[in-house]
């Protein structure tokens, strides 16, 4: 069967980091007879310099007709004094939200190779190797109302809402006692019961679905307190799972104990396992167009694509290994090298990940 594939450049270093998994993907087909279809559509800033829209209809069809979708980053500065309804971000979020891709993956893995990258001493990253699950289509970044107005006196005040109901925590939970059963079997549920009543909810409903998970243990956690054990012992988790806003802070903090942000995919599932999949990283405008970016979280996105959505588990360890080979090699981007290591663009790594595909 041929998978058909929706790749969405983005902006700032999207398109070079696609266009490097773009070439992983021909390779794929070169090397091992891969059957794909792609489709490219415009998402973020670069619709609304085309369309007026951060998410345009004709990327939404798509979107809906495909098998998977690949995106590279969306925003920028450029787009920073847009009206908030059509930024670059919301075009991302609406994405999500339409297609009900409430199931975030985000891994945190430490490569051998980069050891010495992470800010952290490499006792205590060594081996690191977590899932973080985020609530991704609802909780504060979707609740009503929101807003920034004026009130009568003249002073201006902004609110946003944070909810939850019970489906939409049962089924993410669901997903993390899954996933934490094909893993370790250890499961951290994060909230912050002590303060905010939909998270006393979210933690009701994760000791009510535990009772279907036995041989799992769970713990629950604060999120401060998280956010604190995962820098002072990270090792000590293997699962967690969150709500939208704690997630995207903590998986941002794991990101970084992996020593670059730029080496980190993620997958965002609805219930049929058919995903967007991206880099945890933004799109770095500062370095876009220069080939400095690094293309290896991006690859891993597709790594993940064809293990979650497209069901080809095979190829996804042959990127992954042909990954660790160049890395063994000692090959570097900028933002994975240490003060005394010689570099290599976005071209040069994707070629010799590339040429590392048995
Ligand atoms: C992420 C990003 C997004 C988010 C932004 C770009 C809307 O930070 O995927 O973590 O907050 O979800
Ligand atoms: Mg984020």
């Amino acid at each position: 069967m041929t998978d058909k594939i929706l790749l969405l450049s983005g902006d700032g270093i999207g398109p070079e980091i696609v266009g490097a998994t773009e070439s992983v993907i021909h390779a794929l087909g070169h090397k091992y007879g891969y059957s794909y279809d792609l489709e490219h559509s415009l998402l973020g800033g670069c619709a609304i310099d085309a369309d007026g829209d951060s998410l345009p209809l004709k990327t939404l069809e798509l979107a809906k007709e495909a098998d998977a979708i690949l995106l590279g980053a969306v925003g920028g500065p450029r787009w920073d004094k847009v009206e908030r309804a059509i930024r670059p971000e919301r075009g991302l979020l609406r994405l999500r939200a339409e297609l009900d891709l409430y199931c975030n993956l985000r891994p945190a893995v430490l490569f051998p190779a980069l050891v010495n990258s992470s800010s952290l001493k490499s006792t205590i990253v060594s081996g690191l190797d977590l899932m973080i699950i985020r609530e991704l289509t609802s909780g504060i970044y979707f609740g009503q109302p929101r807003g920034v107005e004026i009130r009568e006196d003249g002073e201006r005040y902004g609110y946003n809402t944070l909810t939850y109901t019970e489906t939409e925590i049962e089924r993410i939970v669901r997903s993390a006692f899954e996933i934490a059963s094909k893993r370790s079997g250890r499961l951290c549920s994060v909230d912050k019961a002590n303060v905010l009543e939909v998270t006393e909810l979210w933690r009701d409903i994760v000791t009510e679905v535990s009772k279907d998970y036995p041989a799992i243990s769970l713990e629950h956690m604060y999120v401060d307190n998280a956010a604190m054990q995962l820098v002072r012992d990270p090792k000590q988790f293997d699962v967690l799972v969150t709500s939208n806003m704690f997630g995207d802070i903590l998986s941002d903090l794991a990101a970084m104990l992996t020593g670059s942000i730029g080496m980190l995919p993620s997958a965002s599932l609805d219930d049929a396992a058919k995903g967007l999949f991206e880099p945890v990283h933004g799109s770095a405008p500062d370095i876009a167009g220069q080939n400095l970016a690094n293309p290896i979280a991006t690859i891993l996105s597709l790594s993940m694509m064809l293990k979650y959505s497209l069901k080809e588990p095979d190829l996804a360890k042959k990127i992954e290994q042909a990954i660790s080979t160049v890395l063994d090699a000692g090959l570097r981007t900028a933002d994975i090298s240490l003060a005394d290591e010689s570099t290599v663009g976005t071209d040069e790594m994707t070629t010799a990940i590339i040429d590392a595909l048995k």
